[in-house]
């Protein structure tokens, strides 16, 4: 049987008595009842884009990560993009809300939060994992009460057919899909015609074009990891419900004082390689914003939550360890990036002698994701540092203050006009 518990913890950050009772009591429940073994690799990712964004966003993503446009699966009210590595890796599934105004509880989601309802349709879904047999799986996440959308309301959200989804998390915001595929079949997606849309195809086609010949190719790996941003209160519970859901294990959890914030990480009890099936990161602050007076601290984790909804953050792109004429690949890749117009909010940090560098690019327009790119040396096996993350999030939060002074003034526009 496998052990969920083997790892030993990592980290400096002190949970709470009552997780440290109920992460063992989850995970030997999660392990004796055959969970752990049904549910397999992460298989895909689900986002959501506005009408009109998503053939920029493809070429945006064909150029700054290894995926290839393979498919649009057309339905009634959405375009969904299928885009794939290969088959060890997830697929990204970017839908497009084709109807400015059609109202779904994704759309919901953004809609109480002040830059998060400035882009409605736009932000990350979840994730969809194989499972070796849905209907026990289904039933034994029934009985422990996980909600579970029905196959009517699957039809009228246009998500595939042949998955179980569970509704949104209250402490994430996302959604946990399940499908049964036997690992030798090619992921199929039971979701309307499935046509070649020729102005996604041309942008992905170009953007390939520039990325081969810059030789960005050959240096951006599959997806290391999935950062998600959680209220302070629901740390603890967002990854214990994760647990639940998923076969991850408890990875462990870092302090990141200086920034009012920490890092809890999760990973695949499975699949020791991110690019097969990526870490799940919880950032949470330490303290609610309405003692932020009194700790004096600054708070980009909990403001970051409170003006976009608790949400994925940004997704980490694993680059090949090595270097170019001297410059580290990370280096390269970003250079190149940054001559092709895309901005990063910060300089690359860390180093060699650190054991990792990493950088934050600005949030695209199109999906509001970050895409954080890291390179790690040699036989490096952190999984990041303490002062890497600190910069970073520091640096996010700068970018979003301005983002919201923006979302403000242009909200409020039409009324001073
Ligand atoms: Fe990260």
């Amino acid at each position: 049987m496998i052990n969920s518990l083997i790892h030993p913890k990592q980290g400096d950050k002190a949970n709470s008595p009552w997780f440290d009772e109920f992460l063992v009591k989850l995970l030997e429940n999660r392990d004796r009842t055959g969970l752990t073994e049904m549910i397999r690799e992460i298989d895909a990712l689900m986002l959501t884009v506005e009408p009109g964004c998503s053939a920029a966003y493809v070429s945006e993503l064909a150029l700054m990560t290894p995926y290839h446009y393979l498919v649009t699966l057309e339905s009634e009210s959405h375009w969904t993009h299928v885009l794939r590595i290969d088959m060890n890796s997830p697929d990204l599934l970017v839908r497009e809300v084709r109807a400015p105004g059609r109202a779904d509880i994704f759309r919901s989601l953004n809609e109480v939060y002040p830059i998060g309802a400035h882009k409605p349709n736009s932000r990350y879904m979840g994730e969809i994992f194989r499972v070796s047999n849905l209907h026990e799986v289904v039933e034994q996440q029934k009985a422990r009460e996980i909600r579970f959308f029905n196959q009517d309301q699957i039809r009228k959200l246009e998500l595939p057919g042949n998955m179980a989804i569970v509704k949104p998390s209250p402490y994430t915001h996302n959604i946990v899909a399940y499908w049964e595929r036997p690992p030798e079949d090619i992921r199929v997606y039971a979701l309307g015609n499935s046509i070649i849309l020729d102005e996604v195809n041309r942008g992905y086609l170009q953007a390939k074009e520039i990325q081969e010949e810059l030789g960005l190719d050959k240096l951006i790996r599959p997806i290391d990891h999935l950062a998600t941003r959680v209220y302070s209160q629901n740390r603890e519970v967002a990854i214990l419900e994760y647990l639940t859901l998923s076969s991850y294990y408890y990875w462990g959890s870092y302090d990141i004082a200086n920034q009012n914030s920490s890092t809890n990480v999760t990973k695949s009890i499975h699949y020791p390689e991110e690019r097969i099936s990526p870490a799940k990161v919880f950032t949470a602050a330490n303290h609610p914003y309405f003692v932020n007076h009194l700790v004096g601290l600054p708070s980009p984790t909990e403001s970051f939550v409170r003006n976009y909804g608790p949400r994925l953050h940004h997704v980490a792109l694993e680059v090949a360890d090595g270097e170019i004429n001297g410059l580290a690949n990370i280096d390269y890749v970003v250079q190149a990036i940054r001559a092709r117009g895309k901005d990063f909010l910060l300089d690359v940090i860390g180093s060699r002698e650190e054991g990792l560098k990493q950088i934050f690019s600005s949030a695209s327009e199109h999906s509001s994701l970050i895409v954080e790119y890291v390179q790690r040396f040699g036989n490096f096996d952190g999984f990041f540092t303490k002062q890497n993350v600190a910069e970073l999030t520091h640096a996010a939060g700068v970018e979003e203050n301005l983002r919201l002074l923006q979302a403000e003034s242009e909200a409020a526009s039409p009324v001073s006009a």
